[in-house]
């Protein structure tokens, strides 16, 4: 089995290492547009070595953002921001990848930090304060404090499913090279997927089939615009962490569905779509999720949750538990975490740092001097890296 700082090819994207910056809402945006904080924020971990660089939940629509502060990609007017964004994580020899998402019924509300000390999620923000109706699977509130959705009607949800297949397209023309779609965390599509927030009568609910219709919907529609070099992939929640909710079979045979709708990877995260469950929460609490997909769908996977030293995330790569590890806080905490795990592995040799940093990091390892890792040749051709760190990718 390969390890933490092997490559891993998927289609036409080569990463450099199996280690993924999990996407991390910032809420730091204007009207959507990408700034100087997502270019510091996402390149400073680009620099810290990562493999894949995935940016936070990125709107498709204006009502589905979570605050009026999330990033968004659904005008033509926020590709240029994107595109910069990308041609830096790529030129330090990342994977630029974008997570698209609709919030659902937990949209407009305000940043978590805004709200009152210890919550963990923002409060509802009111139409007065520009605030907007949010729209769910079924007119079934997430909790107290949440405002209750109005039930999409077909043609509404016809409509997300081509907004979705709009940013993709974006997505292309700015250059990112994956696409991770939201599916977790009880936000637009999860919420239909689960029987506990959709109780719809139509096509769109009922059956496991049904309830997973406009997630496949989603994923059909981009493939269809979405290069065929370039990676597909789903974060799901492999349960709801309650009885007669939603569970690992149903995200096991989702992902087969998925499989067949050109996904090449899920992204196994957990909850969210319930308040308060009892989560057995601990170091890599959710790897057997990943580790049932991977296994039951034959698909690659991603592990993401408590994971935050070197010899752990080798372990679950090694044991094939994961084809790739996110990290969310760990990497809040330390951009270089990816440099610092090669040292503890002892893959420096695997390892690339920025050429103006040799010297800070020369002391600490074996490392290779050498800034320059074998470019990454995709089925497109295209030569990211060179000797002066020239990024011809857009
Ligand atoms: C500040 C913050 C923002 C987050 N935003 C998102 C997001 O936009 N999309 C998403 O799928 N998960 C989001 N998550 C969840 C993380 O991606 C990750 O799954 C979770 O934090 C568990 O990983 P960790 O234990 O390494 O932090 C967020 C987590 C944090 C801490």
């Amino acid at each position: 089995m390969p390890g933490l700082f092997d490559p891993l090819k998927l289609r036409g994207v080569a990463l450099r290492n199996r280690i993924g910056v999990s996407p991390m809402c910032q809420y730091s945006s204007v009207d959507g547009f990408v700034n100087n904080w997502h270019l510091v924020h996402l390149g400073s971990r680009a620099v810290g070595g990562a493999g894949l660089v995935v940016t936070e939940g990125t709107a498709v629509v204006p009502d589905g953002r979570i605050t009026p502060s999330d990033l968004g990609l659904w005008n033509d007017a926020h590709i240029a921001g994107h595109r910069e964004l990308v041609r830096f994580i790529a030129a330090q020899g990342a994977v630029p990848a974008l997570q698209l998402a609709h919030a659902g019924r937990k949209a407009s509300r305000v940043p978590p930090w805004e709200s009152d000390p210890g919550q963990t999620q923002g409060r509802p923000l009111t139409i007065s304060e520009g605030g907007w109706q949010p729209l769910g699977a079924s007119s079934i509130a997430f909790d107290q404090g949440y405002t209750i959705p109005h039930e999409l009607s077909v043609s509404g949800i016809a409509d997300i499913v081509e907004s979705f297949a709009l940013a993709a397209q974006r997505a292309a023309e700015a250059g990112y090279e994956w696409i991770e779609v939201h599916g977790a965390h009880g936000y637009l599509l999860h919420s239909f997927n689960s029987p506990i927030s959709n109780k719809r009568i139509d096509a769109y609910g009922g059956s496991l089939e049904g309830r997973c219709k406009i997630t496949r919907a989603v994923a059909r529609a981009i493939r269809k615009v979405w290069p065929d070099n370039r990676v597909l992939a789903f974060r799901l929640s492999f349960t709801d962490w309650v009885d007669g909710g939603w569970n690992t079979d149903d995200t096991v045979q989702l992902a087969r569905w998925l499989k067949e709708d050109g996904v090449d990877l899920i992204d196994v995260s957990s909850g969210g779509g319930v308040p308060r469950p009892r989560i057995p929460v601990g170091p890599g609490y959710q790897v057997p999720g990943a580790a049932a997909v991977r296994q039951g769908a034959s698909i690659p996977v991603a592990a993401v949750g408590l994971i935050d030293k070197a010899e752990q995330a080798e372990f679950i790569v090694r044991e094939g538990s994961a084809d790739v590890v996110m990290l969310a806080r760990e990497m809040l905490r330390d951009p270089y975490w990816p440099l610092r795990a090669a040292v503890e592995l002892q893959r420096c040799e695997a390892a690339r740092m920025p050429v103006p940093y040799n010297s800070a990091w020369g002391h600490l390892g074996d490392f290779s001097f050498d800034p320059i890792t074998a470019p990454r040749i995709t089925d497109s051709g295209i030569d990211r890296v060179d000797g002066s760190r020239r990024n011809t990718l857009v």
